[in-house]
């Protein structure tokens, strides 16, 4: 896809990865539209060259109120990125049920209010793209992931799915599985985050697969081979691997 002269709508571009992703695609020539609910960072996001409408995906009526806004203003979307994320993590020992809630609600409902907002339109049009930014945390289980990764496997098979069921309607869907990346999300982490990258450099990466027509796009390269490879790895010595984590 060339992203040049295309309408493309970030959902999750208040702050970190949406932010950059929808300033690369307007780089490239896009008109940008961005939804979240922070109208004011949207706002200085979009810096005058964007359209600002915010929503909360966990609201379906607000989602799709913001789809008839792009739809009015900039026109159908050809690119919808959904990138909108919660990740609070799971106390050791103890079970957080609301936790468990608002990852179901933010990451998977939304994610789900999105599609919605958006797919009949790009069917009955017999073109578009769909990608849904899940996580390489989606892979396999890690300590104090139980939400978070839960709801980040459940959009890598959302998504792959929505793809097959979809392939012969020219709508395309693409599965973004971001490593670390330094945002708001993850300066709360006391951890360690190998092979962290800027948020710059991850739009960069989203923008070249989108324009490649990538089914997914997975960096940085390091941390895709590690959990790619992570897949592999019986439960057994993946429990060993992990233990000294908590
Ligand atoms: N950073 C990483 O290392 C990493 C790695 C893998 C995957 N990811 C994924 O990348 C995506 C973006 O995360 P990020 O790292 O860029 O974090 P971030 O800076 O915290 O951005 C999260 C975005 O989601 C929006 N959001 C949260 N709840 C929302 C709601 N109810 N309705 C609408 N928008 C909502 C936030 O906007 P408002 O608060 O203004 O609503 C913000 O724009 C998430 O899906 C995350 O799971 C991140």
């Amino acid at each position: 896809m060339d992203l040049g002269g295309r309408v493309a709508w970030v959902v999750g571009a208040s702050s970190g990865i949406g932010a950059a992703v929808a300033r690369e695609l307007a780089a490239r020539g896009a008109r940008v539209a961005v939804s979240a609910r922070r109208a004011d960072r949207l706002a200085s996001v979009a810096e005058g060259r964007m359209l600002v409408a915010p929503a909360d995906v966990t609201d379906r009526a607000q989602v799709h109120a913001a789809a008839a806004r792009v739809e009015a203003e900039l026109g159908p979307p050809d690119l919808v990125l959904l990138c909108a994320g919660h990740w609070q993590q799971m106390p050791a020992g103890t079970w957080d049920a609301d936790s468990f809630e608002r990852h179901l609600q933010v990451n998977l409902v939304g994610m789900s209010n999105g599609i919605d907002a958006v797919l009949p339109g790009m069917v009955a049009r017999g073109r578009g793209v769909i990608a849904g930014v899940a996580s390489v945390a989606g892979y396999r289980g890690l300590p104090g992931a139980e939400a978070y990764g839960a709801t980040k496997a459940a959009q890598i098979n959302l998504l792959e799915s929505l793809r097959l069921s979809v392939r012969r309607s020219g709508v395309h869907v693409t599965t973004i599985c971001p490593g670390f990346v330094r945002t708001e999300m993850t300066e709360v982490n006391e951890f360690p985050m190998p092979f962290l990258v800027e948020p710059d450099e991850a739009a960069r990466a989203i923008c070249d697969g989108l324009e490649r027509d990538r089914n997914e796009i997975v960096f940085p390269t390091r941390m895709a081979v590690l959990m790619k490879l992570a897949r592999f790895v019986p439960a057994g010595a993946w429990a060993r691997v992990l233990a000294s984590r908590r």
